[in-house]
């Protein structure tokens, strides 16, 4: 199986949950709250802020031709309109460094955390929610557009508003099922927002959303919360990419099988007895990123895997997962599905949100002294992203 020429080869991370000492965010506050369901600190994260040339180094060495990453907004824009010097000129350095190890850049401008004003105001549902970001992005824009080769608007705008307005397990930890779908509409909007935003101050950047799409089941037949869930996970924002202001590429991200359960106080099912299960208790369904490639390629928009891994302490499995998922990848492709690049989460184990540091994302492991350590599976990618072959 080989892959197109030209094809982009990577990992993933986002600030919050690698640089560290991102205090003046949601995140934080709901991570200090000992009635949130975060069970952690993201304290030091994996140390990132100081550590970024060595780690880009490490990237570039393992084969990787591009990398994403993400801006932390709390640092850029610390209080509503005051964008702090400092911070610009930090994510200035760390982009030219990354830049300079000629791994091509995904910049996401929202990764799951908002500044801490922003949140008091309401965060999403804020009638000039939209207007805020937007101000935030053109700023983004101005001053890094240069280094941005790809802008990704928003990450998992879908998870945002199901996590945080509906489960209530990310901030701000709402379990409302208006306020959910009100969220994911004004998510779209900041999207298109942000689309407009980039364009006018950045006009060379190629912009994208990355959706998290997983393979949605009904556990009954006929369950009609099943129509709303998909509803809102895929085809709000699937159905909706068409006009100008959806972006030049779409970010697919995808982990797993999910069946949905209306009568469940979960919303969906756990998996059957015998579904091999990750660290997360996610079931693990390989030919699902095929199927869902094959759901995002409607939107004719080009696209490109962002985010795809496995939370295990058995890199074995983790080796596993990424050939099985490569393959549905490279099947997708041959079935004409326009894939241009596959971005792993995670580059490194890091700070998994709620559930803190003990589920393994990452290619590279980290040491209680921050040190990194390459993962078996960190060198089987290496060899495929060399070679553009799962058969090296
Ligand atoms: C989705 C998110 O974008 C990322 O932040 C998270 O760590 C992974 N998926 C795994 O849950």
């Amino acid at each position: 199986m080989t892959f197109p020429d030209g094809f982009l080869w990577g990992a993933a991370t986002s600030a919050h949950q690698v640089e560290g000492g991102n205090t003046n965010n949601d995140w934080w506050d709901f991570e200090q709250d000992p009635t949130s369901a975060a069970r952690s600190s993201s304290g030091d994260g994996i140390d990132h802020f100081h550590r970024y040339p060595d780690d880009f180094a490490l990237l570039r060495s393992l084969g990787h031709n591009a990398h994403r990453l993400s801006l932390e907004w709390s640092r850029i824009e610390p209080a509503p309109g005051q964008f702090s010097r400092a911070a610009i000129a930090h994510y200035r350095r760390v982009l030219t460094a990354l830049a300079d190890t000629g791994m091509t850049a995904f910049v996401t401008l929202h990764h799951f955390t908002n500044p801490r004003w922003f949140a008091a105001r309401g965060s999403w549902l804020a009638p000039d929610a939209t207007e805020v970001f937007a101000r935030y992005c053109t700023r983004v824009a101005a001053e890094l557009g240069d280094l941005m080769p790809f802008v990704c608007t928003i990450n998992e705008p879908q998870m945002i508003a199901l996590h945080g307005y509906l489960e209530g397990y990310h901030p701000p930890g709402i379990a409302n099922p208006v306020r959910w779908k009100h969220a994911g509409a004004a998510l779209l909007d900041a999207h298109f927002a942000a689309v407009r935003a980039v364009r006018a101050a950045a006009p060379s950047s190629q912009i994208g959303l990355a959706v998290q799409l997983p393979l949605l089941a009904p556990v009954r037949t006929g369950d009609p919360f099943f129509d709303t869930m998909r509803h809102e996970i895929v085809d709000r924002y699937l159905d909706n990419l068409t006009g100008p202001d959806a972006g030049d590429w779409l970010g697919v991200q995808y982990y797993r099988k999910q069946w949905v359960d209306g009568a469940s106080p979960t919303f969906f099912a756990p998996p059957r007895a015998g579904t091999p299960l990750t660290q997360m208790g996610w079931a693990v369904y390989p030919d699902g990123l095929r199927e869902i490639l094959h759901r995002a390629a409607r939107t004719g928009l080009p696209l490109y895997v962002t985010e795809n891994g496995i939370a295990t302490e058995d890199d074995t499995e983790r080796e596993q997962y990424l050939t099985d998922h490569l393959t549905a990848v490279s099947r997708a492709i041959d079935q004409g599905v326009d894939v241009r690049g596959y971005l792993h989460w995670s580059a490194f184990d890091n700070f998994e949100w709620s559930e803190g540091y003990r589920p393994k994302f990452g290619l590279i492991a980290v040491a209680d002294d921050f040190t990194r350590h390459p993962k078996p599976s960190a060198h089987t990618f290496a060899r495929i992203a060399r070679t553009g072959r799962l058969d090296p």
